[in-house]
């Protein structure tokens, strides 16, 4: 059937030069398709001879399953000829090394709220904590500074702005952590020891006062805690966080909250201009503390015939400055990343005092 080899060739060739799988379909339609050419031949069988039926029909199916074969090959074939270019349009060299992200650091003051935690944890205090928006009365009153006392004109206090006509009692920024002694022993009672490290703030800006600044405050309430209680707290504190035996020495003092008053001292010395704690016989203040007023215990309802307790208060941006030679205060609150990036601490570095607490 010359016919047929025509249109085998015709087809075959067609097929292997299709470049897509659209033209492949075209050929397909045009070949074996409901009015394919294939097909017409297939419907003119009936018209034949049955001897030469049965050698047409034998010879047109063969065809058909040679160029239904050759369709499909091809399109396997532009298949992964199509894979082929993706692979090597989007190789990916996954031994290459990834690129560096910069990490973020911890800052000094976090860092060093968790490493004076940690101390203080080790000798059995909890952490409590208080609003920084606070009342005037648990800021002041509660902690016996009357409105006429002259303590409340020396802590240059921020005072919340009210509405005209607005006539709640006055809340401010608090000016220190002591608040957090009332709140505590109102909600714990006695006996307690906690320690509140926090956000305080103050009318003030130099190079060693920022309006925003940080505090802990120490409170240990028992039947027979004294004066001797919180010398040794604060020396075996002193010596976990600056790594050496640290001396204090008590100053008689006067805060309206504490009776008898202390500000505590630690031994340093200048050589060459650079600070060493812990050696020489400077001294250097770093906290107000002492023994916490009868009139504290009432305004928090803790029973004066049965406790009495010690508290102190210190600077945790002062205590960061001092550890870690870091000269400027206000530098602390500038969110500078070289300053962050050369004074902050890897986070991975997490202070324990069985790990060490040093920098
Ligand atoms: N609250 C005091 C201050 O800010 C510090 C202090 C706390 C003093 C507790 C004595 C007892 O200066």
């Amino acid at each position: 059937m010359d016919g047929l080899d025509a249109l085998k060739a015709k087809y075959l060739e067609g097929v292997s030069g299709a470049g897509d799988e659209a033209a492949l379909e075209e050929l397909r339609l045009a070949a074996l398709g409901k009015k394919g050419e294939i097909s017409l031949k297939m419907r003119e069988l009936g018209r034949m001879s049955p001897e030469e039926r049965q050698t047409t029909g034998a010879a047109l199916n063969r065809l058909k399953d040679e160029i239904d074969a050759a369709l499909r090959a091809k399109k396997a074939a532009l298949a992964d000829a199509a894979l082929d270019e993706r692979l090597k349009a989007e190789w990916l060299d996954v031994t290459l090394p990834g690129r560096p992200r910069r990490m973020g650091t911890i800052h000094p003051v976090s860092r060093v709220m968790d490493e004076v935690t940690a101390i203080f944890a080790d000798m059995g205090f909890a952490v409590a904590e208080g609003p920084q928006v606070e009342s005037d009365w648990y800021n002041f009153d509660a902690l016996n500074i009357p409105p006429e006392h002259p303590a409340r004109q020396e802590h240059d206090t921020f005072f919340m702005a009210r509405a005209e006509g607005d006539n709640r009692p006055p809340h401010v920024l608090r000016t220190h952590t002591s608040p957090v002694q009332i709140r505590a022993m109102t909600e714990q009672g006695a006996p307690i020891r906690v320690i509140a490290p926090g956000r305080v703030y103050r009318m003030d800006m130099d190079q060693t006062h920022t309006p925003m600044f940080h505090q802990i405050e120490g409170l240990a309430i028992g039947r027979d805690i004294s004066m001797a209680n919180l010398k040794w707290v604060l020396e075996e504190f002193f010596t976990a966080y600056f790594g050496v035996k640290v001396k204090t020495r008590f100053r008689a003092s006067h805060f309206p909250f504490t009776e008898p008053s202390a500000e505590v001292d630690i031994q340093c010395s200048w050589v060459d201009g650079q600070l060493r704690i812990g050696e020489g016989d400077g001294w250097m203040e770093v906290l107000g503390s002492g023994m916490v007023h009868p009139k504290v215990l009432a305004a928090a309802n803790v029973d004066l015939a049965e406790w009495q307790g010690f508290a102190f208060g210190m600077g945790i941006d002062r205590m960061a400055m001092l550890k870690y030679g870091i000269p400027d205060l206000r530098a602390f609150f500038e969110s500078d990343l070289r300053w962050l990036k050369h004074y902050g601490f890897t986070p991975l570095d997490v202070p324990t005092v069985f790990g060490g607490v040093g920098g």
